[in-house]
Parts: C-alpha cells; structure tokens; sequence
C-alpha cells in the first residue's frame, strides 16, 4: 500500500519511513512529492491538528494518507509549548530559537524539570481513521547537546539515559521515541486494516 506522510519535516519523514517502510507498505512525504502545502494547525489538541493535517492531504491525493502532530510539554511551565511547540518562539522562528526560550523560562526553576515528549498518529483513507499516540519520559538540560535529530532533541534527556536525545543515533531514538511508540501502534492497525 502506497501512503503519503503528511509531512515537510524531514526529521520527521526518515524517522517514520525508517519505522513504516516494509511489510507491503511504502511511504512517501509531501517532500518527496515536491509539494510545499501549509497545512494551518488551528485545533487546540495534538488529535485535531493530526487529523486535519491528513484529512488536507487526502483531499488533495485521495490515497492513503498518515499524519502526526507532537510536540513536547514541561511539567514546570504547565505542559507548555504543547501544541504550539513548532513555533514556540514565533512564527518563522528556528529549533534553536525554541530551546532558548525553554531554557530561559526554565532558568530559575528548581530542577529536575520533567517533561514528555508527545506524539499523536492517524491513519486515514476517506473511510477509516486509525489512530495511535506514544509519549517519551524526560528531563530538560541545562545546556544543548548533539547534532543528531531535530526540534527540543539537543536539551531533551530521556529517562533512564545520561545523554540527550540529539546525542543518540536515529536507530537508537526510534527504539524509544514518542513517535516510534505511536507509529509502530498505528502501523498494526494498518496492517489488521488490510487483512
Ligand atoms: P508538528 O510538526 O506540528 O508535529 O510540530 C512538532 C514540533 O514539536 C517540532 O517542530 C518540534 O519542535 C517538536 N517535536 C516533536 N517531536 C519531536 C522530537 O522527536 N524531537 C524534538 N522535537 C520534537
């Protein structure tokens, strides 16, 4: 089965497509398709922006499409940035500008600063929605570290490590992504789906 990824990330695409290729099913992202469409994210929760993001693309294609939304929530700061974890720092603004403003807001707080990692997954193929959410345990560092990964990678530490996620190998964060958990949930359905 052919499927889009509702996605520009390219973090996100070799993540997913390292999880999902196989087993009779082969991925393909709105990058690989040469298509820059913005998808507005207007919901108020991961679930409704996942969904509208793979309800635009199936619109457009009417194949098969797959979509995430995620995004990290801090325990200190409420559960922000949340939703609005892409763009926390503005709009346009950059991963770093993100983990800045993080560890600024997080300056004189006590530590540990726990947090988690959030992803919610959808399946949908204009019949059946399948859906599918995983959650990764962490703390946030001080300081950035690592060059692997994207996002809140470089000041994330995932429990019961001592290094940051964007200090681990892509195999080694799929085993225990957020992302993976969903997308691995997701992908049986997909597969019991199609019989
Ligand atoms: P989305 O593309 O709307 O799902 O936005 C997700 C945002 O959450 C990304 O731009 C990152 O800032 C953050 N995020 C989600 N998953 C990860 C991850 O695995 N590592 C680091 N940051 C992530």
């Amino acid at each position: 089965m052919k499927i889009i990824f509702a996605t520009q990330n390219q973090g996100k695409n070799k993540e997913v497509k390292n999880i999902l290729n196989g087993n009779s099913l082969e991925v393909y992202s709105l990058y690989d398709l040469g298509n820059n469409i913005e998808i507005e994210e207007t919901g108020n929760t991961f679930k409704e922006n996942a969904f509208l993001k793979a309800k635009t693309i199936y619109d457009v294609y009417k194949v098969p499409v797959i979509a995430d939304d995620s995004g990290l929530e801090i325990e200190q700061l409420d559960g922000r940035p949340g939703v609005f974890s892409a763009r926390y720092a503005g709009e346009n603004c950059t991963f770093d500008d993100n983990n800045k403003k993080v560890l600024k807001e997080l300056e004189d707080k006590p530590e540990p600063h726990n947090a988690r990692f959030v992803c919610h997954a959808v399946f949908y193929d204009g019949d059946n929605l399948l859906e599918a959410v995983g959650y990764l345990k962490g703390v946030i560092t001080k300081t950035p570290a690592g060059e692997h990964g994207f996002g809140y990678d470089p000041i994330f530490i995932p429990e019961g490590y001592d290094k940051t996620l964007a200090e681990l190998e892509l195999e080694e964060k799929n085993k225990i992504s957020h992302r993976s958990m969903a997308f691995k949930e997701l992908k049986e359905k997909i597969l019991k789906l199609k019989g």
